[in-house]
């Protein structure tokens, strides 16, 4: 990873998924201020099963394949992308992000403070991760100085780092892809609610974010996904996978009447109580964590009709389909459908960052 100006203005955002790769590239105008940034390209590969599973990148010689191939598509006109330097997203099941407080003012803290507090929280030794800081605060609460810590596994950074490098681009930073959709999610509703929780509903599993105090506080994993509906579809249709799926992203199945709304509704309440779950630790665990006020749903399973209206009902929150878009000024450029972009959240946060901030000296934040 490279710590210096940024003098590659065509840095781009790049996130491995299991089932895809995303790429995404604004052009930055002079001002820091996403606001002002504009599409330049939107490209997306999609990957057969086996190649990465979980995060990790299980046969790296096609998985190389699929990224030049994404590199050179020409379809949309942008020719091949000439950027030498990516941002990459370390995926939620091999990442940690953590709030710690160091009883010190914020000038004394040194990252052997936040290390020796942090490996109280990492699941593995902590010689095993990369760890990055960055104080939230120059204020100290009662319990010290607030500082958000984000840890990668390294060997999972290390093979990310290899295969990118492998197709001949620099990384120029690692994100932690709760925090790319978290970046892509701000402005989805306005005013900005104090508190919120972000929903990216995956294909097996989800990621619910909490964002307070202006800052993600804590990302977990929840093992439903867009799938889970498509199989109950299935096994209470007496219908085969394909049909059901189809069934699923229909725009009329929003309708009590639709025989697939009982269905849909009962998975739906089984989100919910995982999304309450995770509401309830927050409010257990983080003392002056806000009541979460407002629900975001992100990802392709967010697509699924009347998803947000049920965990509304459930949850008696208000909940809204979000928009990466939404915070730049000029989207005329934009002609992707709703669904699309929504399951494009972490590579729009990635490129964004790789717009604006690509070579800041954290690493990881
Ligand atoms: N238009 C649509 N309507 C309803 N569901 C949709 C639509 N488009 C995609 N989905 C669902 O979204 C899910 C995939 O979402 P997404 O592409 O965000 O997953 P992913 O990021 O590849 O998965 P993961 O995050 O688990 O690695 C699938 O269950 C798919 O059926
Ligand atoms: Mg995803």
């Amino acid at each position: 990873m490279a710590f210096f100006l940024n003098t590659q203005p065509n840095t781009f955002g790049l996130s491995i998924n299991d089932r895809s790769i995303q790429l995404v590239q604004f052009f930055r105008s002079g001002k820091q201020n996403y606001t002002n940034a504009k599409l330049r390209t939107v490209r997306g590969v999609g990957l057969p099963e086996g190649l990465v599973s979980s995060g990790e990148i299980l046969q790296p010689e096609p998985v190389r394949g699929f990224i030049q191939k994404l590199l050179t598509h020409k379809k949309d006109g942008q020719g091949t992308i000439t950027g030498k330097w990516a941002i990459a997203s370390i995926p939620e099941e091999k990442s940690f992000i953590k709030i710690i407080h160091i009883p010190k003012e914020v000038g004394h803290i040194t990252t052997e403070d936040v290390l020796s507090e942090v490996e109280h929280h990492l699941p593995l030794k902590s010689e095993d991760y990369y760890t990055d800081w960055m104080p939230l605060s120059t204020e100290q609460t009662e319990k010290g100085t607030p500082v958000i810590v984000a840890a990668v596994e390294k060997q999972t950074a290390d093979m990310y780092t290899y295969l990118i490098e492998s197709v001949g681009l620099g990384v120029a930073a690692l994100d932690i892809e709760s925090l790319a959709v978290a970046r892509a999610m701000r402005g989805s509703v306005e005013p900005t609610p104090s508190s919120m929780l972000i929903l990216d509903i995956g294909a097996h599993s989800s990621t619910a974010i909490i964002c307070d105090h202006k800052t993600t506080q804590l990302s977990h994993m929840i093992a439903r996904g867009g799938d889970h509906f498509t199989e109950a579809l299935s096994t209470a249709l007496h219908i085969p996978k394909e049909e059901a799926e189809r069934i699923k992203r229909d725009k009329d199945v929003g309708t009590v009447h639709n025989p697939a709304w009982s269905t849909l509704a009962a998975e739906a309440q089984i989100l919910s109580t995982e999304i309450k779950k995770v509401v309830s630790f927050y409010q257990t665990h983080f003392h002056n964590g806000n009541t979460i006020t407002h629900i975001i749903l992100t990802g392709g399973g967010a697509s699924i009709e009347p998803l947000s209206t049920m965990i509304e009902k459930e949850l008696h929150t208000p909940v809204t389909i979000g928009n990466p878009w939404k915070q730049l000024s000029s989207t005329k450029t934009i002609t992707i459908p709703k669904a699309d972009s929504l399951r494009f959240s972490a590579a729009v946060g990635l490129g964004l960052r790789a717009a604006y901030n690509p070579f800041s000296k954290r690493s990881l934040i």
